[in-house]
């Protein structure tokens, strides 16, 4: 494969839209190696032959890249064979794959996902702006992780805690129990960290269980490290769920003495719902604090930097 292509297989694992892939590096007239080099970087890839990503979204790729040829050159017998061969895959299917390249260092997370937004009664099945956000954040500022016990709340396909324990990211993150109140989520979750971890032992690994905010104070915490940093990503959107996920930040943060690090990652969708949720911090007496410009931050994950993401810390 050529560097050329290298942002568009990581835009076309990660099923980054379409009409927003770099085309700019596909150089027309594009002679039949180039076209070659560039299925076998995205379609051809062994990622994506071994765990495929969503079909529609393959035949969105080819038909963009066969509608840009069509006036300039012959097509490569791979482009209609890519378009054959992914026909079988996951067509029809609830779930598909995706695969998250960090380009430095040299490393990936690949999770099964939902291919709808909202599956199972949950939104937690597929990966969110927000995670994504998140953990570039973490990614440029890993002192913040280092040494640290995480809890994740909401967590959702596991995409942060499995990030935190990945060993060519030397993040050296301690404990990390991401939790979710789906029992579809934990399950994914749980098929997920497998996915990327299928050798490591216990501890090398992201926990799983399942916590539903209004019951926090029943969750076994004995049973895991105390708690130096709880993360949650996208998960501020349903206001008749504030008063639990306050609950429950409330019961952890004073559980650890009021020294526990909290830092929650949003998609400014609805700036009513977000203001009314900060509101409620204030009544609760928590500080808010704005973390450094989280869309000035370089990306190591294709964002589509739509809606803005915030992150912000809390504390008393
Ligand atoms: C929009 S998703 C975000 C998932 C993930 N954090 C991400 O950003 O990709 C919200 C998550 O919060 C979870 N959730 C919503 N209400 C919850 C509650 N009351 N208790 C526990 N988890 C909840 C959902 O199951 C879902 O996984």
């Amino acid at each position: 494969m050529t560097d050329r292509f290298s942002k568009m297989q990581q835009q076309f694992l990660c099923c980054y839209p379409v009409n927003k892939m770099s085309w700019s590096s596909v150089k027309l007239p594009m002679e039949w190696d180039e076209q070659k080099a560039l299925i076998a970087a995205t379609c051809g890839h062994q990622l994506n032959e071994r765990y495929p990503v969503r079909t529609s979204y393959q035949e969105a790729f080819i038909k963009r890249l066969m509608q840009l040829l069509k006036d300039h050159e012959e097509l490569h017998d791979d482009l209609f064979s890519s378009l054959c061969i992914q026909k079988d895959n996951n067509h029809g299917k609830d779930y598909a794959y995706k695969h998250y390249l960090l380009l430095q260092p040299d490393a990936h997370i690949t999770l099964r996902e939902s291919i709808s937004f909202v599956n199972e009664g949950t939104t937690g099945l597929c990966t969110w702006e927000a995670a994504l956000a998140l953990a570039d954040y973490l990614l440029q500022h890993s002192d913040v992780v280092k040494g640290k016990n995480i809890v994740e709340l909401g967590a959702g396909t596991g995409l942060i805690g499995i990030l935190l324990k990945l060993p060519a990211l030397g993040l050296d993150a301690g404990q990390i129990l991401l939790t979710d109140g789906s029992a579809s989520c934990v399950q994914l979750m749980r098929e997920n960290v497998t996915l990327n971890f299928p050798t490591a032992p216990k501890e090398a690994k992201p926990q799983c269980e399942q916590l539903r905010w209004d019951e926090v104070k029943d969750f076994p915490w004995h049973q895991y490290a105390k708690t130096d940093l709880l993360l949650a990503a996208d998960v501020i959107y349903d206001d008749s769920q504030f008063d639990a996920l306050i609950g429950a930040l409330d019961h952890l943060y004073t559980s650890r003495g009021n020294c526990l690090e909290m830092l929650l990652a949003s998609t400014v969708r609805n700036v009513d719902t977000l203001h009314k949720f900060m509101e409620q911090l204030t009544v609760h007496e928590y500080k808010v604090t704005p973390c450094a410009n989280v869309s000035a931050c370089a990306s190591h994950f294709c964002r589509d930097h739509t809606a803005a993401v915030q992150i912000i810390s809390i504390k008393r």
